[in-house]
């Protein structure tokens, strides 16, 4: 970084609105809303959906409420192409729901997309083309501004030519001056202006022009001040869908849509928990339900959000981290006292004020139970969902760092024991239950004696006095380390096969006198499925391969 004196970067301008209205202006009804999940959000992936993974997305969008949904760039590559025709041919699309498709204003891509929307009842068919002053330099080799809005002209054209070609289908136009947030407002204005000469909107079929925030690159306000000039400036508004479609490079995907839905837009682009290229695009799930928060029906069901989180972890391989709002694991959790504290007070209070007073529980936005989180969430020490609190009390209270793919299991223990008693865990409740059922776990496999010959790396040695079901045994095996040694002589006795995935120690407290915890997961070999283990000793050596028996034996229980 430079410091003191930075010339690499400098201020981004801001516009020129002395009498902007939208400060003083509200979010008074839900905008249309389309989710950009199947394109914005797929282009992003390291692995983009399959036909059959996007179909249950779709599925999912649709059943949230979105009645319009951007499904790819179909002239882009065969699966998106084939995915639009499974849509049509499996009669998969609701009549109530549009679909969008997105194409560069460039002749054949636009033919092409004309060709994966055969036979669908509408559509609506997203142009786009840069316009900012670094895209028109760089990226169109310092094209002018002229040549610019011709490719907007040339693309909408095309498309209206087409029309009759896409017989039996109801095509809207949605224009884009992609890095909209980059541009002139008044060039925006012009390029978008030349678009509807050519299309011709009228307030029965509005053109869509959707004003991209392509690249977050100033504050919220400078964007909806954008917004309101572009808003103040265009012919023929009614005539005119505003749409916005924010990134969040500089962490206001949220604030830039709010401010801009305050100056006046119709419609929000965006994805499901904000995937999208580099930090995302506009999490749609946080504004909708900011608007519930605030007494706004937002059009768009969010009931059982663990479940949605559930689906689109899985399709896209993203993860949903633990502070995203609304969503994340930790978001209802309160770990301080003093807060939870807080939350019990209100939550006493609501239940003698009735389930119909207004919703007033400090340190919550929302009653969690709106957006299918249990109240047990809250406290998480003693709920089902309750890995994080549960690790959270072991690492604070006892030093113990469950490794993070070991939370499920040793929350579903501890929950269930919660469950089962039907009331909260102390903490030291909650440490016994871990070393009950994950530590030094003895039978049907114990560990006696263990020897190797360490110094002689690469391949040790080993030799284990071990107890197996009563009867006494001494086993020998080879391996890189202590612990690949004791896996192999383990498996040369044939009890049962499974194979080390993980392994990780750390020392529990300070001081030379100080214990180790190790953590080993295995999977069964016949199955496939995963066990934990947990080795505390005062030797870390002894400690890992006590893990390792605790994890064999987990794997013989269950
Ligand atoms: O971010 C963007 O500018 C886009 C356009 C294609 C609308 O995704
Ligand atoms: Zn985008």
């Amino acid at each position: 970084m430079q410091h003191e004196k930075i010339t690499k970067y400098s201020q981004f301008p801001i516009v020129d609105l002395p009498d902007r209205q939208w400060p003083g202006k509200r979010i008074e009804k839900a905008p249309i809303w389309c989710s950009v999940d199947l394109r914005d959000g797929n282009q992003a992936l390291a692995v983009p959906m399959s036909v059959e993974e996007k179909i249950e997305m779709f599925r999912m969008l649709c059943e949230i409420g979105f009645k319009e949904i951007e499904i790819g760039f179909p002239s882009s590559s065969d699966t998106e192409f084939e995915f639009a025709r499974a849509l049509v041919d499996q009669n998969l699309i609701p009549d109530d729901v549009t679909v969008q498709v997105l194409v560069q204003c460039r002749d054949h891509l636009i033919r092409r997309t004309f060709e994966a929307l055969r036979g669908m009842k509408k559509a609506i068919v997203h142009i786009y083309n840069s316009t900012s002053p670094l895209q028109r330099r760089v990226t169109f080799g310092n094209a002018s501004k002229e040549q610019i809005k011709q490719i907007a002209i040339d693309g909408a054209q095309l498309v209206k030519s087409l029309l009759p070609e896409a017989v039996g289908t109801k095509i809207r136009l949605e224009y884009s001056p992609e890095s909209f947030s980059d541009t002139e407002v008044d060039f925006a204005l012009e390029v978008c202006e030349a678009v509807m000469d050519v299309w011709e909107p009228t307030p029965q079929d509005p053109i869509i022009l959707n004003l991209p925030e392509t690249v977050q690159w100033t504050t919220p306000n400078v964007y909806a001040d954008m917004v309101e000039a572009f808003i103040r400036g265009v012919k023929n508004r009614d005539s005119v869908v505003i749409s916005l479609h924010t990134h969040n490079d500089r962490g206001t995907g949220v604030a830039a849509t709010e401010l801009a839905l305050m100056a006046g837009a119709d419609r929000v682009e965006g994805t499901l928990f904000g995937n999208g290229e580099r930090t995302g695009n506009l999490d749609i799930a946080t504004v909708a339900l900011n608007m519930y928060s605030q007494g706004i029906e937002p059009n768009l069901k969010f009931d059982n959000l663990p479940a949605i989180r559930e689906v689109y972890e899985r399709c896209t391989r993203m993860s949903v981290p633990e502070r995203h709002p609304y969503a994340g694991d930790l978001v209802f959790t309160a770990f301080s006292g003093s807060h939870q504290d807080a939350i019990k007070k209100g939550m006493d209070l609501r239940k003698k004020e009735g389930p119909d007073s207004p919703w007033r529980v400090p340190y919550l936005t929302i009653d969690p139970a709106d957006i299918g989180a249990s109240y047990e969430a809250i406290i998480r020490i003693n709920s089902q969902s309750g890995k994080g609190g549960i690790a959270y009390i072991l690492a604070r209270d006892f030093g113990i760092e469950l490794p993070k793919l070991m939370h499920p299991i040793v929350g579903e223990v501890v929950g269930g024991i919660a469950d089962k008693l039907g009331r909260e865990l102390t903490p030291k409740e909650i440490n016994d239950a871990f070393t009950k059922n994950f530590v030094n776990v003895d039978s049907p496999l114990a560990l006696k004696v263990f020897e190797s010959n360490s110094e002689s790396k690469p391949l040790i040695s080993c030799t284990a006095d071990v107890v197996f079901r009563g009867e006494n045994y001494k086993i020998f095996g080879n391996g890189n380390g202590p612990i690949n040694a004791f896996v192999k002589a383990i498996h040369s006795q044939g009890w049962k096969n499974f194979t080390l995935r993980d392994y990780r120690s750390h020392a529990i407290g300070i001081g030379s006198a100080s214990e180790s915890a190790a953590y080993v997961s295995i999977s069964r070999d016949s199955d496939g499925k995963v066990f934990w283990g947990c080795g505390i000793d005062t030797n870390i050596e002894l400690a890992g391969l006590l893990a390792l028996v605790s994890a064999f034996n987990l794997s013989r229980k269950f």
